[in-house]
């Protein structure tokens, strides 16, 4: 396939731009001594008019989220041209939901590139070109099968959070997003506190030293019961591998459950804050109520509470508290202590603006020293992490946010794990264990067996800290 120049693939009014020109002069050169040098040009330019194509693998309330932000990217054309779902009935609710949206005239999917079954992900691949973007948005447990293919295509990704939920699909993610670099293909992860412009200011600040040495951090994401954490008992009719589906945050398998779901946003944005990964975790949960209104017994894996104290290298301490439960108080937000001050990191939310510095510990107003102020048109960091992978893609800048995705994802899954066991959990102890939920998520079928099945009454296994120590389950 021919790649045009960086230069002709951007439309005139990016030219326009001085600093683009700059940049863009540079980057063609660039391009020009790799080729001489015999390396390998980079997968960069999508089609031959300049387009960059977009597939939707996962078409539920994320994935027409993120293809609503895909199609309204600041830098040149890009259009939606191929659909991928397990349920047909998702794939045209989201299709007639795009239809209906504001980006609808960049919704080029025509009957025939509207794929649903297991294989769907790689008929809607197929139909994209190296360079153009594939967007993984299903549960968690098939993020690895994609990426696998979307490399093997030489495709540029986004792919929801989290990543993955035990240490054997992470050390497999791991070596994929090398391959994805090695490749040059340009990835990005739905963390979107990463790319919150009032964070980004504020994780520049601490690393500055502004309010000293963190020692203390606390997020807390507790309100009542949403998604499909809660589930009531399979009826037993059509297959129960995609009644899990569906109802995925209820299984660890398909998500890492509330825990890894839920709560990588604050977990992650606050290791952002400190700077490093916790090398260890131990944890309290458990679940209060054990049946619906109505006393139907839930028979999900998840506990309806959880506190997290995660340890750093240098003794810090990271507390996370989770919650689902309907009449307790409400607490939805993030902190960082350190010697000099301390900081609002997420005022309200996964990552709502604005962030601010604080002289003391307390987070009030007369001890502000220092508020984000974010240009309206940055504000949303779902639309900012689609212009920034853009970006990337278009003027063939490094970006792969594999990696830390999975590191994310794994010290999510660490603080679950504690709390499920009820041991101590080292990053390396999870990293490095064996038990993997659901191996054979490349070989689904609608008939393949569930990776848990019902016991004889109706419930699936649950974490027993304590008694279970090596595995959630
Ligand atoms: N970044 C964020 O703030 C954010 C917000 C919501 C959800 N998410 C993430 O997005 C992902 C999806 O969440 P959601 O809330 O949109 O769920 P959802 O149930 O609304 O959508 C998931 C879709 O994937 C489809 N699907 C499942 N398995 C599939 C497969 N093997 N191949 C193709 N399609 C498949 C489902 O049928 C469904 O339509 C999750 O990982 C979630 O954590 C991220």
């Amino acid at each position: 396939m021919h790649h045009p120049s960086p230069e002709a693939a951007l439309p005139q009014s990016d030219l326009a731009q001085t600093s683009r020109r700059g940049f863009l002069k540079q980057a063609g050169a660039a391009t020009a001594v790799s080729a001489l040098a015999g390396v390998k040009l980079p997968y960069v330019h999508a089609a031959d008019d300049s387009t960059v194509s977009v597939a939707l693998i996962g078409c539920g309330g994320r994935g027409s989220g993120a293809a609503v932000n895909a199609l309204s990217v600041k830098q040149g054309p890009v259009r939606l041209v191929a659909m991928a779902d397990v349920f047909e009935n998702r794939l045209d609710g989201s299709y007639q939901a795009l239809k209906r949206s504001g980006v609808s005239s960049k919704v080029e999917v025509a009957d025939d590139k509207k794929f649903i079954g297991f294989e769907a992900y790689k008929q809607a691949m197929d139909c994209l070109r190296p360079g153009d973007v594939a967007v993984f948005a299903t549960p968690l447990a098939f993020r690895w099968v994609h990426f696998q293919y979307a490399i093997q295509k030489g495709l540029n990704v986004f792919m929801e959070k989290p990543v993955t939920a035990d240490g054997p699909s992470s050390r497999r993610m791991l070596k994929l997003a090398e391959e994805a670099t090695a490749k040059n293909l340009k990835v990005g992860v739905g963390l979107m506190s990463r790319h919150n412009r009032g964070m980004q200011e504020l994780a520049k600040r601490i690393q500055d030293g502004e309010i000293g040495d963190i020692n203390f951090l606390r997020g807390y994401r507790m309100h009542g019961p949403v998604g499909s954490a809660f589930t009531t008992k399979w009826d037993g009719k059509g297959s129960e591998l995609m009644y899990q589906i569906r109802r995925f945050h209820s299984f660890l398998w398909a998500s890492g459950g509330c825990f890894s779901d839920f709560y990588i946003h604050i977990i992650d944005h606050l290791c952002w804050m400190k700077g490093s990964w916790p090398v260890k975790a131990q944890a309290l949960g458990g679940r209060h109520y054990k049946t619906d209104a109505d006393g139907n017994p839930y028979v999900d894996q998840n506990f309806d509470s959880y506190s997290v104290e995660y340890t750093f290298a240098d003794g810090a301490k990271m507390l996370f508290g989770g919650r689902c439960v309907d009449g307790a108080v409400p607490i939805y937000s993030s902190y960082a202590h350190g010697s000099k001050g301390m900081a609002v990191v997420s005022k309200a939310n996964d990552c709502g603006l604005p962030s601010s510095i604080h002289k003391g510990q307390t987070p009030d107003r007369g001890n502000r020293s220092w508020v984000s102020e974010v240009p309206g048109d940055e504000q949303d960091p779902y639309t900012n992490e689609w212009n920034d992978l853009m970006d990337a893609i278009r003027n063939d800048k490094p970006y792969n946010e594999a990696k830390r995705g999975v590191e994310a994802s794994l010290v999510t899954s660490l603080g679950r794990m504690a709390a499920h066991t009820g041991q101590e959990v080292t990053y390396d102890e999870l990293l490095n264990s064996t038990h993997e939920f659901a191996p054979d998520a490349d070989k689904f079928t609608p008939d393949s067996p569930a990776p848990v099945t019902m016991g004889a009454d109706g419930r699936y296994p649950i974490p027993e800290p304590g008694r279970k120590k090596e595995r959630e389950y």
